[in-house]
């Protein structure tokens, strides 16, 4: 769920000065490592404006599944929290598990952006969640700053995983995040990712009428880059439906469901790319539910 404009970043020489370029966007190919340490910078200095944009729509303690608005509390995709262990990775703010808290999960919510956990942590002290926790909620959730590549977490200690919009597509080895994920989880645990849907992939992210015109190949997966200087400052990555598929598969997880919601009538927002207008035609989202057989 970026809206990745081309002003953000800032790109640092040998001597540790600012260089001052154009950043330039480009399909090109991101070395693994690269294109995590470009995403936490992006993400670290987007953080506040990430919230200040959309922070509002996605509600301090909700968890919304995408930019379409759709919400767990009505899809029911993680099934019955209470009393379970639950991790969300590529957190953000966390406002996905501070709702799973709620219902009464022990959630641990992890971001590789210290930035984006800065954010979640000022929230946990607003008065809004203030006024949640009067109801039972909890208002602090331990958070943990790591690569989703790299969780920092022995095997087999939650019952659910789950992230929107978070990691998978931002990173050039997502094989990797789901090998971890299934690691954590244990047998008969669940894994619920929200991404972006591959189909978005072939129109450019622009939410009008010219954001309805097939330009790019679908099946060309060549990443999607940002750079200042030679310098990958920001990446996306694509995979078809069938090649996210077999990574679910490979990790040794069980695709049980997968959804694509549908632009509802009564959100009239725009979330960079995402519109009414494209919404009304293109699947925008996908979301996969898995579970480590066991
Ligand atoms: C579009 S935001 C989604 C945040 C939150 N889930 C939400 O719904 O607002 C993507 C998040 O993924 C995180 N992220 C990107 N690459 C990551 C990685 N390799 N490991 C963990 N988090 C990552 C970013 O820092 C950012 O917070």
């Amino acid at each position: 769920m970026s809206d990745s404009d081309q002003t953000a970043a800032v790109a640092f020489g040998p001597d540790g000065k600012p260089v001052h370029d154009e950043i330039v966007a480009a399909r090109r190919d991101v070395g693994a490592d690269d294109s995590a340490r470009a995403n936490r910078a992006w993400w670290d200095e987007q953080a506040e404006d990430y919230y200040a944009e959309h922070g509002a729509f996605l509600g301090d303690a909700e968890l919304v599944w995408g930019p379409e608005g759709v919400r767990e509390s009505d899809l029911h995709l993680l099934g019955d929290v209470a009393g379970a262990d639950v991790l969300e990775i590529g957190a953000g703010a966390a406002q996905g598990g501070r709702y799973v808290a709620r219902t009464g999960a022990r959630v641990v919510a992890t971001d590789l952006s210290a930035g984006m956990l800065r954010r979640a942590r000022a929230i946990d002290g607003s008065a809004r969640v203030d006024d949640a926790d009067e109801k039972g909620a909890r208002a602090t959730l331990p958070l943990v700053q790591c690569d989703g590549r790299a969780l920092p977490f022995a095997d087999a200690s939650f019952d659910i995983v789950f992230s929107a919009h978070g990691v998978l597509a931002f990173v050039a080895d997502p094989h990797v995040v789901l090998a971890e994920v299934a690691r954590v989880l244990r047998p008969g645990g669940r894994a619920v990712f929200s991404t972006p849907h591959p189909m978005r992939w072939c129109f450019p992210d622009d939410p009008g009428p010219a954001g309805l015109v097939a330009t790019m190949s679908y099946w060309d997966t060549t990443p999607y880059v940002e750079s200042l200087a030679g310098r990958p400052t920001y990446a996306e990555h694509h995979r078809t439906l069938g090649a996210r598929l077999r990574e679910f598969v490979s990790a040794g997880l069980e695709v049980v469901d997968l959804l694509e919601p549908e632009w509802p009538d009564e959100n009239t927002s725009v979330w960079g790319g995402w519109s009414p207008t494209r919404g009304a035609i293109l699947p925008g989202t996908c979301i996969w539910v898995a579970r480590r057989p066991g």
